[in-house]
């Protein structure tokens, strides 16, 4: 398999002194803007040779950053990230290879993968921060690692949000992808078949589509006590050979008692009863109607 992500293509390099290190480097960054190299001799444990020959090697394949100020320190980059929670991931046994990017987005970067038994899976990398970050880098250098490191735990944050609501929902026959588990800013999850709603050409059956998602939000709300608050053309998947829809994408999903949930479940009908009126021409239930089902009588 073709190895695009430059995590995982450089994964087979590395050597567990070299992970070591690595990993003590993100460590170090919790606490400072640079991760010390005499800090990093001393907690590793390994001779200050051995260090900087590990040191530049990490450098040379862009997996951190040299800083040279009062103290000579490391950052990493995002594939240094990357690297971290791709090996994670192996050593789990959750992904055995990555191959051809699938999608970018602003949010997320999504790899065709495969697990140990050679199943085609799909891992969602987290990118929020990735777009102001490169903003801010271009601004000001000096703020960059700080940034940097507070972009990697925001992403962190939003891809263990996402993987808890799918891991909830695991094993109750909703229609969205199996989670196979998640390290820092990754999610492993089945590869769903089809393509977004926004792409499909053609519907059998398009209010038939529309009463399978009305349904998937009607269990998800009462049984479940979530609103997928982001239910768009985007984020239905469409399966033509079956007409089997899958919802994907839960980072933002809310509970129910969360203020703005009604809110938010009225934004995604409107927006969807609409989109269903317009592309697929058909005529639906009152916004209002169909938030009484969903809600139901709670
Ligand atoms: N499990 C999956 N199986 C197949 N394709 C997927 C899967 N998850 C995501 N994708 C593809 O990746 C795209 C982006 O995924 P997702 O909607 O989860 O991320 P996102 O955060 O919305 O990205 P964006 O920044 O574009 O909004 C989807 O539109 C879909 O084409
Ligand atoms: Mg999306």
């Amino acid at each position: 398999m073709p190895i695009k992500l430059r995590g995982a293509k450089v994964l087979k390099d590395l050597s567990n002194m070299d992970f070591r290190v690595l990993n003590m480097i993100e460590t170090l960054l919790r606490k400072g803007e640079y991760a010390p190299v005499d800090k990093i001799v001393t907690y590793s444990g390994y001779r200050a040779k051995d260090v900087d020959l590990i040191l530049s090697k990490l450098n040379k394949m862009k997996l951190t950053r040299r800083w040279k100020g009062h103290f000579v320190g490391y950052s990493l980059t995002l594939s240094g990230f990357d690297v971290l929670a791709l090996n994670t991931l192996y050593n789990k046994k959750i992904v055995f290879g990555v191959g051809q990017t699938r999608a970018v987005g602003k949010e997320s970067d999504i790899y065709h993968a495969i697990d140990f038994e050679e199943n085609e899976i799909i891992i969602k990398i987290n990118r929020t921060g990735r777009a102001s970050f490169q903003q801010i880098k271009r601004k000001r250098d000096f703020l960059e690692n700080r940034f940097h490191y507070s972009m990697f735990s925001v992403a962190e944050i939003a891809a263990k949000r996402e993987y808890k609501i799918l891991k909830d929902l695991k094993g109750n026959n909703l229609p969205i992808p199996d989670v196979k588990g998640h390290n820092r800013h990754i999610i492993a999850m089945d590869f769903v078949e089809g393509r977004e709603l926004v792409n499909v050409q053609y519907i059998k059956k398009p209010i038939k589509t529309l009463e399978r998602i009305i349904e998937f939000a009607k269990t998800l709300y009462q049984t479940f006590n979530i609103v997928h608050a982001d239910l768009t053309e985007y984020n239905i998947m469409y399966d033509e050979e079956n007409g089997k829809i899958t919802v994907i994408d839960f980072p933002q999903a809310v509970q129910t008692d969360h203020p703005e949930a009604t809110f938010l479940l009225r934004r995604d009908f409107t927006h969807l009863l609409d989109y269903f009126g317009k592309k697929w021409g058909i005529t639906t239930d009152e916004v209002e109607t169909v938030i009484e089902y969903v809600v139901g009588n709670k």
